[in-house]
């Protein structure tokens, strides 16, 4: 039986990067797999956690499963740190919240809910988007719809054209969005912007899906979820996956969030029971060492403030990386990178074409995906001046 079965493609992100580290040249530069990187290339544990975790190994008594549902504080402090501390939402008792494994497990639990709710229902993503949305979402069989988001030649939103291609998006309907800093372009929606979805939700009566696996990481905790919490603000129902991989470094503990904001309470219990279903068939239970570092972290004010203050360090590093790598890029081919600058979080576009990448890769040792999708925090002060002048090579 298993014989059956044919090799299938490795996944093209973790194959480049794979090829990168096979690859001999010293100056070979990595911005391929979506990881922050420090100044010396390493992908740190937060101090916060490293402490936490101190704790938590002393005074851990006991391996037995978590609650279904994960555990109690890492849910309040997550439902706090996404929805905001004063948030009516939460004061109503109308936000249903589960552990996961990951943003990932976030994501499928949500698309589970959506089609328990409304089978086979529509789900509008990016045009584009991260491309994993698909096998996650698409695999519990709802139907996907795209709007066009990244205008590739001015390097920003093409809102024009998302409001246009939402027009058509019904009632019964979901539309993914990016909380911030939007993989893989970089390019989020302004304050404004934000505003005019929700008021088409309002009017047209689809539901948002909220992906937020970058918060902390574009301009601070509360900036980045800004647009998130206009639209629990404006809407009866939203949905959101929240991951602690990148703003608590937690990418192989598995720890993020399934929060839906319910219509009233009643309704939120009967989510929590639907999710749980979910997470049964899945998995059963949530791991649970990162959800017990991520809540500890998020209850306990000394941890949370060392936490707080070590993703301000990473997002300005990010911003700067952002301004340094635009005056390079711009001084070594003459051309305009501003948008490097304005967009948020670990990803942009260079605006490379699949030839220029693989030129970039196979004479420079330059590991970028073919959409010229870069990490910038992969940049560093050791290799910032080498990339600037590859690209300028193949520009
Ligand atoms: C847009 C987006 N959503 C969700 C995730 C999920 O992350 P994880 O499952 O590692 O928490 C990622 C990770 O790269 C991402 O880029």
């Amino acid at each position: 039986m298993l014989d059956q079965l044919e090799q299938l493609p490795a996944d093209p992100i973790l194959g480049l990067s794979a090829a990168c580290r096979a690859d001999p040249n010293p100056d070979k530069v990595d911005l391929t797999v979506g990881i922050y990187m420090d100044e010396q290339g390493v992908c740190p544990v937060f101090e916060a956690i490293r402490q936490a975790q101190q704790a938590l190994v002393a005074e851990e008594v006991s391996k037995a499963y978590m609650p279904p549902e994960g555990d109690e504080a890492f849910n309040r402090g997550m439902q706090r740190l996404v929805l905001g501390d004063d948030s009516p939402a939460l004061a109503d008792g109308r936000v249903s919240s589960v552990q996961t494994p990951g943003g990932c497990g976030a994501l499928r639990i949500g698309a589970e809910i959506i089609h328990a709710a409304t089978p086979g229902a529509r789900v509008w993503i990016s045009d584009p988007t991260w491309p994993i949305h698909i096998p996650l979402v698409g695999s519990v069989g709802l139907q996907f719809e795209t709007y066009r988001y990244y205008d590739s030649a001015g390097h920003s939103v093409d809102f024009d054209g998302m409001v246009e291609d939402l027009k058509a998006a019904a009632a019964g309907d979901v539309v993914l969005l990016h909380g911030c800093c939007h993989n893989p372009c970089g390019a989020d929606l302004a304050p404004g912007q934000w505003d005019v979805i929700a008021e088409m939700a309002e009017r047209q009566g689809f539901t948002p899906f909220i992906d937020i696996a970058y918060q902390g990481l574009g301009d601070g905790l509360d900036q980045d979820a800004a647009g998130l919490r206009l639209m629990v603000e404006r809407l009866p129902e939203v949905i959101v996956a929240a991951s602690c991989s990148k703003n608590m470094g937690l990418y192989r503990e598995r720890t993020g969030a399934a929060i839906f904001v319910c219509r009233d309470r009643r309704n939120a219990s009967a989510l929590t029971s639907h999710a749980l279903t979910a997470a049964r068939r899945l998995y059963s239970m949530p791991p649970a060492h990162g959800a017990l570092l991520a809540g500890r972290v998020l209850a306990q004010d000394a941890l949370r403030e060392r936490w707080q203050a070590e993703l301000l360090a990473m997002c300005r590093r990010i911003n700067e990386l952002r301004a340094q790598l635009r005056r390079q890029l711009e001084a070594t081919t003459g051309g305009d990178f501003g948008f490097i600058d304005r967009e948020k979080g670990m990803f942009s576009f260079l605006g490379l074409s699949p030839v220029q990448a693989r030129r970039l890769r196979e004479e420079h040792s330059v590991y970028m995906l073919d959409s010229s999708r870069i990490n910038v925090a992969g940049v560093n002060a050791a290799n910032i001046d080498y990339l600037a002048r590859a690209v300028a090579a193949v520009f």
